[in-house]
């Protein structure tokens, strides 16, 4: 089952006198359960990519449906049910709540959507927590917390809705290489386990082999896509 498909999508930014057209004729299917990387230079287009598959961005033109829904159509308050919801995003910088603890963190999802933090949305967040081998850090705030760590209390803040997709922005570029590659294979066995479908965007070919496959981006052009294997 695809769980994204977007069909030739275009962005184009408006900036002063200027058209920047950051995705063109972008067609991408993900599958259920599925991990692709999306590699690319800087400025190709990758965060755009990502911000309308979440429905944080509109696209210019095309088609992207999530689930079987076509969120292309939806307005604010439905993008924002939706993206409640459906997906999970784990940005480049953590945006952790700084005075809010690791838990509480986990929790703020719980209450965006209404939930009142009771037993239930604690007992979730400590559990989803201890599988991130982070059970004795869940009442520490996110400055005394490890990079690495924090890290890992974004991506359990993804995980809370039992999202169908979840959208990772770099999440390694600022961890070293070996921590970055315990993040990748733990962000790996986390939606494997799931059954969650995923895109990652990298910079760093070394990352794409904890994806199934590999889409290159290049000035918002998607490329030949190749197995990551
Ligand atoms: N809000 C905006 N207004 C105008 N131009 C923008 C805006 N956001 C992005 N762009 C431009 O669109 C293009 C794609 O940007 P995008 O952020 O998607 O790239 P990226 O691949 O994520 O880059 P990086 O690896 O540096 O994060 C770039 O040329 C960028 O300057
Ligand atoms: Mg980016």
């Amino acid at each position: 089952m695809t769980v994204l498909d977007m069909r030739d999508v275009r962005k184009v930014y408006r900036s002063g006198d200027a058209d920047i057209v950051a995705l063109d004729h972008a067609t991408l299917q993900v599958d259920h359960g599925e991990i692709v990387a999306l590699l690319g230079p800087s400025g190709s287009g990758k965060t755009t990519l990502l911000s309308i598959a979440g429905g944080l961005l509109a696209a210019t033109e095309g088609k992207v449906m999530v689930g079987g829904h076509d969120i292309s159509e939806y307005d604010g308050k439905q993008l924002t049910e939706f993206r409640r919801n459906n997906v999970g995003f784990v940005f480049q910088s953590v945006n952790l709540v700084p005075f809010l603890t690791a838990e509480e963190n986990l929790l703020v999802v719980d209450e965006l959507g209404g939930g009142k933090g009771g037993k239930g949305a604690k007992a979730r967040a400590r559990q989803l927590l201890e599988e991130l081998g982070l059970g004795h850090r869940t009442r520490n705030l996110p400055s005394q917390l490890s990079g690495g760590e924090r890290q890992r209390v974004a991506i359990g803040r993804a995980l809370f809705n039992n999202p169908r997709l979840v959208l990772f922005d770099e999440p390694t570029s600022a961890l070293d290489t070996k921590l970055g590659a315990q993040v990748m294979e733990l962000i790996r066995n986390e939606m494997k386990a799931r059954d969650t479908a995923a895109i990652i965007v990298t910079h760093d070919r070394r990352m794409t082999e904890y994806a199934d496959r590999t889409v290159e981006i290049v000035d918002g052009r998607l490329g030949a896509e190749a197995p990551a294997h």
